[in-house]
């Protein structure tokens, strides 16, 4: 609890032209409120990775609601609608681009987070609960993704489904859900639709809202390799949005040109009783396990992989947050890290096999 034994001063706020402005607006809404203290280095780009997943998050539930006003969920129509959003929509391809784009990043930017994290042993007491909010939302992300790559109804979202609902055997009563049989009436494809567009979402802001809550309560985690913390140097929390904004606009920037540079694929509509396709980057380690011991892997690994990250907090449970002196803690994730790059690499040099 080292950021909140002592009241800080709210930080001064700067005389400016927009000051009337901000003081109108305040009255009425208390936006005051968000000028409270923030250390230095919560504006280093490691810890606006978090602020900057949110970024992300925000470009795709924007350009979401945009595609969905073209999209038809139904198998006959879902592929053939996918291709008229690109060629007869106006920045249909655009948005369709960044959306892509946006998802990759956020996946990425997740990850990053979450390393970040990692390294600074920022999950210890009193961070553990935010912390499982936190890995309850990177299979929110990941969930996402897999939702939206069955969407384009191509061979590779129709056989990212496949071994869904494959996994969904399984595990049985647990992964009824996500069989065809739990509701014979509606195409699965349909309900994954409506899990993609409000279930996912849905769900993501309102732990988005209680991390942020979280964070707020327990104050940014301090510098481990800065020991004690100089208030006199604290910020404005205002200041940390208008960098993590800066940051944000950056990436835009980029997402933007890769989306124009690069639009993403679409596939023919899909092929029954052929495996042919690759799944997007971030399963690929599953992927190169599933060529080598079948289906049980996809679902044993995850499994154990979410296990791995729940108990981590749990395990480490020293004061120490420097990463030099966790030696134990951080070879075990680097080893788990480099497993997983590896795996994910052999990827490139696999062809795809039959498993269903
Ligand atoms: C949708 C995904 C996520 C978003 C948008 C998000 C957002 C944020 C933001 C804005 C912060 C404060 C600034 C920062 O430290 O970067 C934060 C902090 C934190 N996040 Fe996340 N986060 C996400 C996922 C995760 C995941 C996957 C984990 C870990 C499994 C995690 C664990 C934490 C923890 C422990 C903190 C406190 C860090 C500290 O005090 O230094 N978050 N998150």
């Amino acid at each position: 609890m080292e950021d909140r034994d002592v009241p800080a001063p709210v930080p001064q706020r700067r005389r400016g032209p927009g000051r009337r402005l901000i003081g109108a607006v305040d009255e009425r809404l208390g936006v005051d409120a968000l000028r409270y203290p923030v250390p230095e280095h919560a504006n280093n780009l490691g810890w606006s990775l978090g602020g900057l997943t949110a970024f992300t998050f925000v470009i795709l539930l924007v350009t979401g609601v945009y595609l969905a006003q073209f999209y038809n969920p139904t198998p006959e129509a879902a592929n053939q609608s996918v291709r008229e959003i690109s060629t007869d929509v106006w920045l249909g391809e655009f948005t369709r681009s960044l959306h892509f784009w946006s998802a990759n990043a956020m996946v990425l930017l997740v990850i990053l987070h979450l390393l970040r994290v990692v390294l600074h042993g920022s999950y210890k007491r009193p961070r553990e609960g935010n912390f499982l909010v936190g890995v309850t939302m990177f299979a929110l992300v990941i969930g996402g993704m897999f939702t939206g790559t069955v969407l384009k109804w191509d061979q590779e979202g129709f056989e990212a489904l496949l071994h869904n609902i494959e996994v969904a055997y399984l595990l049985g009563g647990l992964g009824f859900w996500l069989t065809p049989e739990a509701a014979a009436n509606l195409p699965i494809l349909v309900r994954l639709y409506s899990a993609h567009l409000m279930l996912v979402p849905g769900l993501i802001i309102v732990l988005l809202v209680l991390h942020a809550l979280l964070v707020k309560r327990h104050g940014i985690s301090a510098h481990p390799s800065i020991p004690g913390r100089s208030r006199e140097l604290d910020e404005p929390f205002t200041h940390h949005l208008r960098r993590v904004g800066a940051f944000g606009l950056v990436l835009l920037g980029f997402l933007g040109l890769l989306s124009v540079l690069i639009p993403p694929i679409i596939g023919a509509t899909p092929v029954e009783g052929i495996e042919v396709t690759r799944p997007p980057w971030m399963f690929w380690w599953l992927y190169t396990l599933e060529n080598w011991f079948g289906l049980r892997a996809i679902l044993w690994a995850s499994v154990g992989l979410g296990v791995l990250l729940v108990l981590l907090p749990f395990i480490d449970r020293g004061p120490e947050r420097e990463w030099r002196r966790r030696p134990f803690v951080i070879a075990a994730v680097g080893l788990v890290v480099l497993l997983l790059i590896v795996l994910s690499l052999l990827v490139l040099v696999t062809e795809p096999e039959q498993h269903l």
